[in-house]
């Protein structure tokens, strides 16, 4: 029986995970999403135009490989169809090799709405959310109330639809959230998409994935988010409302963890952050805003500038705990490019305490304490093999590889495919 590889983001996001899945892709028969929805914004890059996926895995530029949105997933049916209709004009037939699981919940048009109206009665204690609707979808599936991919091709479904938006409308009306304006629209719109949704092959992805790797096929399982925004292991409740770990693999697809087998992590040789909560190593700077514009980092699905900092190995060492991490893909270090110097994080101060344990608190005062480390001068985007890379990088990652006692197999050094370096 073949093992499951998993692929997933070692930060808050945005490590550059949707590129290393289209790169490694030729790699594997499959490739499945197992949790997270239209909050994520994965991008890949090829032949000079930039792709960017919210719920259909990084795999499906690869047409001989099937993609699978598993069970974990939350589904728009409105951004699936938009992403649909975005391959199909370059002429890909996601409906050959895309299957997506009957028991994905969908994001209803009311859970958009719901997510807007909570994050604005927090004030200044915001999540930051995407405002997608990830939240109050993911409340109803654990509540038992949710409505399923399943649902859609079943006699009962507007009885179940009508009733749950109801019930939505009911909160909205007590958040004093005016959606008389909005919601017919939306509603609208939604409805529609549920065609293009019912078009594709509905699967158990439980049966098909198991019956996959009993063939002898090779799957990858595609994260989104990151470790630190995980539900249980992130600062609280600065997180997603799932588990972003690779143990949501294994839940998201309905698979035993006996059959595990590498899982990689994605590392972004600095840090970013979208949205609000603790981020120790972040520069407010001209440093920050050098990385954030060199970086180019605004957020694939919401545009907001993210916040920029350098690498924490406390947070990341906590990661690879938690994943059980085997092999680090190091992106986006041609960013880097310039400084003389590098600061990486390998400890925190905390209450004058020093530790290199992530604290639970999210209040707790943080003071990174850094190590300082030679930067490269040379524009490594150029570079096609490891060989050429400048010493003082290579110094950089066999620094963090000693750190975190793993090997970084892949080095990224630019948005497109082809920037990519494999590691014997
Ligand atoms: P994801 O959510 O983890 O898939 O990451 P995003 O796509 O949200 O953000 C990563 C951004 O960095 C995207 O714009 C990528 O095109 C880009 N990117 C990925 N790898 C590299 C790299 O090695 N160098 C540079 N300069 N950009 C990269
Ligand atoms: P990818 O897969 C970066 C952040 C939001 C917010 C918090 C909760 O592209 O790496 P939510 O919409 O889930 O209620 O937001 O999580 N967030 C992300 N940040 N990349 C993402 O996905 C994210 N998905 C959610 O900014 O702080
Ligand atoms: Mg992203």
């Amino acid at each position: 029986m073949k093992k499951i590889d998993i692929l997933l983001g070692l930060q808050w996001g945005d490590e550059g995970k949707g590129k290393i899945v289209d790169v490694v892709t030729p790699d594997y028969d499959v490739v499945a999403r197992f949790q997270g929805g239209p909050n994520a914004g994965h991008s890949l890059e090829f032949q000079g135009i930039r792709h960017v996926l919210h719920i259909i895995p990084s795999g499906i530029f690869h047409k001989d490989k099937i993609n699978i949105i598993g069970n974990g997933v939350v589904i728009d049916p409105i951004v699936f169809e938009e992403e649909i209709q975005a391959l199909e004009r370059m002429g890909l037939t996601p409906t050959d090799n895309l299957y997506i699981s009957q028991k994905a919940h969908l994001i209803l048009p009311t859970h958009k709405l719901l997510d807007a109206a909570y994050e604005s009665k927090k004030g200044d204690k915001k999540i930051g959310s995407t405002l997608k609707g990830i939240g109050p979808t993911y409340t109803d599936k654990t509540a038992r109330v949710g409505m399923r991919v399943c649902d859609v091709t079943t006699p009962d479904f507007e009885v179940k639809f009508n009733h749950l938006m109801n019930q939505h409308k009911e909160i909205l009306d007590q958040y004093g959230f005016d959606y008389s304006q909005t919601l017919p629209a939306l509603e609208e719109s939604w409805r529609k998409s549920l065609e293009t949704l019912r078009r594709f092959t509905m699967i158990e992805s439980e049966y098909v994935l198991y019956e996959y790797l009993q063939q002898g096929k090779s799957v990858l399982a595609e994260g989104a988010q990151g470790t630190l925004l995980d539900l249980d292991f992130g600062a609280y409740p600065f997180v997603t409302s799932s588990n972003t770990i690779a143990a949501g693999a294994f839940t998201g697809l309905g698979l035993s963890p006996h059959l595990a087998g590498k899982t990689i992590g994605i590392v972004k040789a600095y840090c970013t952050r979208v949205g609000s909560g603790p981020f120790p190593t972040e520069l407010f700077d001209a440093t920050g805003e050098e990385l954030r514009r060199v970086g180019n980092e605004f957020g694939a699905t919401t545009g907001r500038p993210r916040r920029c900092g350098w690498l924490d190995l406390v947070a990341l060492k906590y990661a690879i705990m938690v994943n059980g991490v085997t092999d680090i893909a190091l992106t986006k270090a041609d960013v880097m490019s310039g400084f003389d110097t590098i600061q990486v994080c390998t400890a925190y101060r905390v209450n004058g305490e020093l530790t290199t344990r992530m604290p639970a608190a999210t209040d707790a005062a943080i003071e990174p304490v850094y190590t300082t480390v030679k930067g490269w001068k040379e524009d490594i985007s150029r570079c096609h093999s490891y060989d050429e890379l400048p010493a003082e990088f290579k110094d950089y990652i066999h620094f963090i590889e000693k750190e975190t006692q793993t090997p970084i197999t892949i080095v990224s050094v630019g948005p497109d495919r082809e920037a990519t370096l494999f590691r014997k």
